[in-house]
């Protein structure tokens, strides 16, 4: 096999992005739309005149032409929609977070390893040329020691009726997180509240703890005027900002730290220099991740090889998604992980 044929299933905000990176690539044929939303597949069809479409998804599922399935629909569907792609034979691409609850992710993974099929969640941030130079930067030792990492995703909106603010936009955090730190955390405490839909947080702060010291605050919210999206990693060498709102200039390094002067035996002699080093700004590649990601995909699926950002990459993100909601619930509580 040369080329696939792919569905895309929800065609609302992201799947059109999902369709027009698909049908880009030289490696696939065909690209087939599914949504039951017929004024969606209406505005598809305005864009991609070529593709296919249907409302019903049973017909994707039916279909022996199609070879892999993208799911971007609402979260709570994942699962029960993954699980029929996964048993109708079809390799399947979920968007994150991978599914609502560990035990439906463990399902699919089990799925795809008995019926040789490729399962990737859509981590896009782990595809993007900017994610790549911090994990670049971070293996070389420039940064030094990490001692940790803040990281904050906020705006206003967009509430998701089936969600809490954590399982929205807390995933790409995490799976960068893991993905530039190379480990997974020990425990996670998250305090959480919601204003506008009962019983849905929409502001929350999570602290992730990992081993040696090393700890992560994270900081999300639908309720804040301004769009932010920023990481600040600090070492014991050096310290780098990650600011994915600007176009350009999105990491920054800062030879700047913070160093104990000598011994000292009492306050008289407490001394500390402070370093104001240089700042430079790494080169990064205009790649769009999604056409890397969708890219990736394709040949994983080609090449029988295991995707970077696969199955146990979306169950390590849903596993602590998951001990967040249950330390939310009893008001903060530090959760351990249990990797096993
Ligand atoms: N990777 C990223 O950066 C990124 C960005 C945004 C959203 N997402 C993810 O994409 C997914 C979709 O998010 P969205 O914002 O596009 O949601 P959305 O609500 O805008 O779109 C979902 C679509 O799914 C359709 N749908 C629902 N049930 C269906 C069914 N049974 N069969 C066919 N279609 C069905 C709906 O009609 C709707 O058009 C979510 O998992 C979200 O987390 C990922």
């Amino acid at each position: 096999m040369s080329k696939i044929n792919i569905a895309v299933v929800g065609c609302g905000y992201w799947g059109p992005n999902l369709i027009r990176n698909f049908s880009q690539l030289t490696n696939v044929d065909r690209v087939f739309a599914c949504d039951k939303d017929k004024n969606r597949l209406s505005k598809v069809r305005d864009h991609f005149p070529n593709i296919n479409t249907t409302d019903n998804f049973e017909n994707i599922i039916n279909n022996t032409e199609i070879d892999a399935v993208a799911i971007a629909t609402p979260v709570f569907l994942h699962h029960k929609l993954g699980k029929q792609v996964l048993e109708s034979g079809k390799h399947l691409f979920i968007e994150k977070p991978l599914t609502s609850s560990v035990a439906e992710a463990k399902e699919l993974l089990r799925l795809a390893r008995e019926n040789k099929k490729t399962l990737m969640v859509g981590h896009t941030f782990e595809y993007t040329p900017a994610v790549n130079k911090i994990k670049e930067i971070i293996d070389s030792g420039e940064l030094g020691e990490i001692y940790y990492v803040d990281m904050s995703r906020l705006n206003l909106g967009l509430f998701q009726p089936d969600i809490n603010v954590i399982w929205d936009l807390a995933p790409h955090d995490l799976s960068i997180l893991m993905f530039v730190l190379g480990q997974r955390p020990t425990s996670v405490s998250a305090y959480g509240a919601s204003h506008v839909i009962e019983n849905i947080e929409d502001v929350a702060q999570v602290r992730i703890e990992f081993s040696n010291k090393l700890f992560a605050l994270l900081h999300v919210s639908w309720l804040d005027p301004c769009k932010v999206r920023r990481a600040t990693i600090v070492g014991s060498k050096k310290m780098l900002v990650y600011n994915d709102i600007t176009p350009l200039e999105k990491i920054r390094i800062y030879d700047r730290g913070v160093e104990s002067e000598s011994s000292y035996d009492s306050f008289g002699e407490f001394h500390l220099s402070y370093r104001y080093g240089d700042i430079y700004i790494p080169m990064l590649s205009g790649i769009e991740p999604l056409k890397v990601e969708c890219s990736h995909f394709v040949e994983c699926i080609l090449e029988g090889k295991t995707p970077n950002t696969d199955g146990q990459n979306g169950l390590n993100v849903v596993t602590i998604l998951e001990a967040t909601q249950e330390s939310i619930k009893k008001n903060g509580i530090r959760v351990d992980l249990n990797w096993n």
